[in-house]
């Protein structure tokens, strides 16, 4: 176990969490790459960073954040690999398009577990040996979803805005002990989330929100893909991140969500409303009233 600072990231199968595994294994870090599929992620994690398969300084975690028992043997296995990590990354997620209409609860259910309630179950598990070693750093990657709600991801939204809730209510209770909170407001990055295959589609393209999707999803692929930067630069803000010895940190990663939070600071929510309405040209307030074909 020695001083070797030990990072246990979620999602590390690809992705922003691939990205920042090979990241903080090059620099030097102990990284616990969490994962379902940990026989091919952990392939690819040693073909991209040329680790030996018995390389001490990767090792691979299986994790499905929506298994109960998942998480408790992912706990156990990350307790006796390092007993309490320098840091907790919760990194993985999922996305899904559609009006909260055409949503179903199953895809709620699924969104929070994957966001909220399975991250929390780890951390709950990993926190009595944290707190006991007196040190730490807990991170939750959020999004610009969860600074302001975003239509057609209302699930997406809502989970990382507890996401945050969460994280803040945690730091307080848990900065006492040494443990310090950040929650990384991530921008746009490359990455399967961001494309329809990576995304759960909920949108019923011939109901009543038809026209809205087609308006935003011309304007929300060309401004992702105008936005989108490369995985290794989130790698590289999160690596900074995790030098932090405050006791509560929330920033951007990103000049996309830098800007949101700053409009979220200065305009007030109705003139958020309306910008986020025109940025995804949606129609005004009453627009449709009286129409319907569902
Ligand atoms: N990319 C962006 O533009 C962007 C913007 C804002 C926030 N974020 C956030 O950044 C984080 C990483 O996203 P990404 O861009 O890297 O997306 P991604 O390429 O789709 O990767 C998502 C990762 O989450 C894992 N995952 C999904 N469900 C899981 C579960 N039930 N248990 C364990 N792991 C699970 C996936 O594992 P499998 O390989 O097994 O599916 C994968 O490793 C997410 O929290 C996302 O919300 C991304």
């Amino acid at each position: 176990m020695g001083s070797q600072r030990s990072v246990v990231i979620t999602g590390a199968s690809r992705g922003l969490g691939f990205a920042s595994a090979c990241h903080l294994y090059r620099n030097g870090w102990h990284v616990l790459a969490a994962m379902r599929s940990v026989d091919t992620g952990m392939k690819a994690l040693r073909d991209a960073t040329g680790a030996a398969d018995d390389d001490p300084r990767l090792t691979g975690v299986t994790l499905d954040l929506t298994d109960t028992g998942s998480i408790e043997t992912a706990a156990q296995t990350i307790t006796a690999a390092v007993g309490a990590p320098h840091a907790l990354v919760h990194n993985a997620g999922i996305s899904a398009a559609g009006m909260v209409e055409e949503t179903p609860t199953s895809l709620w259910e699924r969104m929070f577990a994957t966001t909220v309630f399975g991250p929390v179950a780890l951390t709950k598990a990993l926190l009595p040996e944290m707190r006991r070693t007196g040190r730490g750093r807990i991170v939750l990657v959020s999004s610009q979803g969860g600074v302001r709600g975003m239509p057609a991801t209302a699930p997406y939204s809502a989970a990382k805005g507890a996401l945050e809730r969460w994280g803040e209510a945690m730091a307080a209770e848990v900065a006492p002990f040494g443990i310090g909170v950040t929650i990384l407001v991530t921008g746009t990055y490359d990455t399967e989330i961001i494309t329809d295959a990576g995304t759960t589609d909920c949108r019923d393209l011939a109901g009543v929100y038809a026209p809205h999707h087609a308006t935003m999803d011309k304007r929300g692929r060309a401004a992702m893909r105008m936005a989108a930067r490369s995985p290794e630069k989130f790698a590289a803000g999160l690596s900074k991140a995790l030098e932090s010895t405050k006791p509560f940190v929330k920033v951007p990663v990103g000049p996309d969500a830098r800007m949101l939070m700053i409009a979220n600071r200065l305009l007030p929510a109705a003139g958020l409303h309306q910008m986020t309405r025109l940025m995804m040209g949606i129609p005004r307030f009453g627009a449709l009233g009286g129409q319907s074909n569902g």
